[in-house]
C-alpha cells in the first residue's frame, strides 16, 4: 500500500467539498444510484404484494365501518400493523402481511400504540362488549385512556350512498364487481340484520361477519358498521393452512 494515497484522495476530495456545485451533482448523482437500486427491481418481479389464500375486498357494511374509523381518527392511537418480532407475535398472533392491506385506501398501519394494535382484533370479543366498550370505554377496562363513541349508536347509516364508494374504491384497484356494486344496498343491510338471507353477501364476500351488531336490529347505524369492521380485522388468512413457500406467489 502507499502511503501517499490516503492523503491525495483527501486533496482530491477538497476539490469536492469546495465547490458547491460539484458537491451537489456528484451527491445528486449518489442519490439516484441508491434510489435505482432500491425502486427499479419492483418493476421485473412479477408481484410487489404476494397472493394470499383468503384476502378479499371489504363489504360494503366493512367498508363504511373503515371510514368511520377514519373519520374518527382511530388510528391515532391503534396500528394495524404487527410486526415480525416475538414479542408482537406472541401478544397479538401472526405478523401481518402486505397481502392483509392490498384493498386498503388508505392505509391503517400506522405507528403510534396507546392502545392495543387492532390488525387480528376480529373475533377476540363478542358484539356486546364492542358495543359496551365504544359506549363506555371504563365500564369494561376501568384504566382505560380510550374516549367513549357512544353517539355512533345514534347516526343512522344510507346504504344508498355507498355504491359509489365501492365504484371509487374500484377505480383505485380494488377487484369490485358490477354484481358488489350492483347489490351494495342489499349487500348492507343483509350483513348487520340477523333474519336476512346471508348465502348471496357470503358468496360474494367469503367469511363475512353477519348478525346484529349493535344490539338494535331495528336500526343500521354508524355502530353496526364499524363494530362489523373491527370483527373482520385479521380473520381472512386462515394461518393454520397458510404456507409461505407455497401460498406467496
Ligand atoms: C386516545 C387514544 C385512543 C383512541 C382515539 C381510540 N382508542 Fe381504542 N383503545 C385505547 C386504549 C388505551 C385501549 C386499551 C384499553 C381499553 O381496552 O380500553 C384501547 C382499546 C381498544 C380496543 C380493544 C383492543 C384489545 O385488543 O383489547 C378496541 C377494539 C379499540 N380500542 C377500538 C378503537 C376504535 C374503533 C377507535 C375509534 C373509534 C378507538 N379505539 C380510538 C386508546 C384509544
Amino acid at each position: 500500500m502507499s502511503s501517499t494515497s490516503p492523503k491525495s484522495f483527501l486533496q482530491k476530495h477538497q476539490i469536492i467539498e469546495r465547490n458547491a456545485s460539484i458537491l451537489l451533482v456528484l451527491s445528486l448523482l449518489v442519490v439516484t444510484i441508491g434510489g435505482l437500486v432500491e425502486i427499479a427491481p419492483l418493476f421485473w418481479l412479477e408481484n410487489t404484494i404476494e397472493k394470499v389464500n383468503g384476502v378479499r375486498p371489504y363489504t360494503p357494511l366493512e367498508l363504511a365501518g373503515r371510514d368511520i374509523y377514519v373519520r374518527e381518527g382511530c388510528y391515532l392511537c391503534h396500528s394495524q400493523m404487527i410486526r415480525p418480532f416475538r414479542d408482537e407475535v406472541e401478544r397479538y398472533g401472526h405478523y401481518s402481511l402486505a397481502a392483509e392491506s392490498m384493498y386498503d385506501h388508505p392505509f391503517q398501519w400506522g405507528s403510534k400504540r396507546t392502545g392495543p394494535d387492532l390488525a387480528r382484533v376480529g373475533g377476540k370479543y363478542s358484539n356486546a362488549w364492542h358495543v359496551q366498550h365504544l359506549t363506555d370505554p371504563r365500564s369494561v377496562v376501568p384504566e382505560s385512556v380510550m374516549p367513549p363513541y357512544s353517539f355512533l349508536a345514534n347516526v343512522d347509516l344510507d346504504p344508498k350512498r355507498y355504491a359509489d364508494h365501492l365504484v371509487a374504491n374500484r377505480r383505485v384497484g380494488v377487484p369490485y364487481t358490477n354484481d358488489m356494486i350492483k347489490n351494495t344496498e342489499a349487500d348492507m343491510r343483509a350483513q348487520a340484520d340477523p333474519a336476512a338471507d346471508t348465502k348471496a353477501l357470503i358468496s360474494r364476500y367469503p367469511k363475512a361477519v353477519t348478525g346484529d351488531f349493535d344490539g338494535n336490529p331495528s336500526r343500521l347505524t354508524e355502530m353496526d358498521a364499524l363494530v362489523a369492521y373491527l370483527q373482520m380485522l385479521g380473520t381472512l388468512v386462515d394461518y393454520s393452512a397458510y404456507n409461505p413457500t407455497q401460498d406467496d406467489r
